[in-house]
């Protein structure tokens, strides 16, 4: 009986462990994606990005990738933040 709770966590632990490799994440295609990529990988896997999508909105992906300039000092300017945040609304935006 102990056995068998032990190989069903397991399973259920497999995929976690597979989503918290970075190396395995690629943002969708499209503009801005390479942006986004060199981006916001800097500090944090991309898995960030996707375990919020699909609910924000445009003010919601705004207001996030605002934060992680102003709050936590990601070095983005101006134009590429736009292009980020329309390519996520875009493609991880509800
Ligand atoms: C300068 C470092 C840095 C860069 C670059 C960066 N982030 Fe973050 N990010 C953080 C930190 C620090 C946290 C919060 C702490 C944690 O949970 O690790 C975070 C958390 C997040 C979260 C989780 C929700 C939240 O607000 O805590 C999301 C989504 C996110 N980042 C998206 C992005 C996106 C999109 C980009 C590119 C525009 C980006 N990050 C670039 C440092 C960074």
């Amino acid at each position: 009986m102990k056995k068998r709770i032990l190989v069903a966590l397991a399973f259920l632990a497999a995929p976690a462990v597979a989503r918290a490799d970075e190396f395995t994440i690629k943002l969708k295609p499209g503009p801005g994606s390479e942006t986004t990529q060199a981006s916001c990988a800097a500090c944090h896997s991309l898995d960030y990005i996707l375990m919020n999508a699909p609910f924000p909105s445009a003010q919601v992906w705004d207001a996030e990738v605002k934060k992680m300039i102003n709050v936590f000092g990601a070095s983005i300017g101006a134009e590429d933040a736009k292009a980020i945040t329309d390519y996520l609304t875009k493609n991880y935006g509800s």
